[in-house]
């Protein structure tokens, strides 16, 4: 099943965030630091056109040290500022402020060479849903804002969210969809559970889940599921990694009558012990 990816969803978030931009110095970018490319809208740049941009790797706290610090490097290589955090504990967000003033120190000067007085830096947070929008603004605001979302019927002013450090946020972040044209990203989203399972059959999940682990952490899933020699995997053979999901299930006695492996029980079983961290922290695009 492929996910619907609606145009009109995208037309209206890129409209709310055009209007945004006028009132901003500059974007900070949210992205999943285990998906640093489906966890991000390719439109983004387009939309904020020349505004400067901080790129942020949030839950980082989930993603593998070493990619994540490949894909800083990319980033870094590409022209873009980007910065590991981890917004549920706050680790890497009193820097932000700092970062967002090195990106806009031309400005500043200029400002200060005119004998003014900058005024408080401005930034609008955007991101795909459950990226952690919310959370870095509680984080960043040292209290948790109310979630004001753009509910229909409420119209109210832009509020301003005080920081440390002279930046100020608007309290209602931008929303952009994933580009669910490539049904890969929807499948990825899933395994990190960004999307809900019943969008997306629980089984397709575990088998991308399988086929991303034994790409690039086949040595601890075997460890963790008991399972010694992996069966002859090869990651573009469908074949193969259902038989991997199989001996999962076997080794967690997700059967069904005739000795058979309930796929699906299997299914949950794995996606569970992903999420929980029992498999340790990955990331599943490499730069
Ligand atoms: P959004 O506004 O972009 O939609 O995302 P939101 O802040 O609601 O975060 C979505 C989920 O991701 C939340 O979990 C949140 O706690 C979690 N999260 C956000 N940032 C981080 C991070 O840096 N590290 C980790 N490990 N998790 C993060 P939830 O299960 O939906 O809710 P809850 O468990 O917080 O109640």
């Amino acid at each position: 099943m492929t996910i619907q990816w609606f145009p009109g969803h995208m037309t209206k978030a890129r409209r709310q965030i055009e209007d945004k931009l006028k009132l901003i110095d500059v974007a900070i970018e949210l992205i999943d630091a285990r998906l640093p490319l489906s966890s991000r809208n390719p439109m983004i740049d387009d939309i904020l056109r020349d505004k400067p941009k901080l790129i942020i790797l949030n839950k980082a706290d989930l993603a593998d040290p070493e990619a994540t610090r490949k894909w800083l490097a990319h980033f870094k290589e590409q022209g873009f500022v980007a910065h590991p955090v981890d917004a549920s504990t706050g680790k890497g967000v009193k820097e932000i402020p700092e970062q967002v003033k090195t990106l806009l120190k031309e400005k500043l000067e200029r400002q200060i060479a005119k004998g003014m007085n900058p005024r408080p830096m401005r930034a609008l947070i955007v991101g795909i849903p459950n990226v952690g929008k919310s959370t870095l603004i509680n984080k960043m605001a040292g209290r948790n804002i109310a979630a004001t979302g753009d509910r229909p019927g409420v119209t109210k002013g832009q509020q301003w969210i005080k920081t440390g450090g002279n930046l100020e946020l608007l309290d209602t972040p931008g929303i952009l969809w994933p580009k669910f044209e490539d049904q890969e990203v929807g499948y990825r989203l899933a395994v990190t559970g960004a999307i809900k399972e019943e969008i997306l059959n629980v089984e397709d999940i575990a088998f991308f889940a399988v086929k991303y682990l034994l790409r690039d952490y086949s040595e601890r899933f075997s460890e963790r599921f008991g399972i010694e020699k992996l069966p002859a995997a090869d990651t573009d053979n469908p074949d193969d990694i259902v038989a991997v999901l199989e001996a999962v299930g076997r080794k967690r006695g997700c059967l069904i009558s005739g000795g058979r492996v309930d796929l699906e029980k299997a299914s949950r079983t794995l996606l569970h012990e992903l999420r929980a961290g029992k498999l340790g922290s990955y990331t599943l695009e490499m730069p």
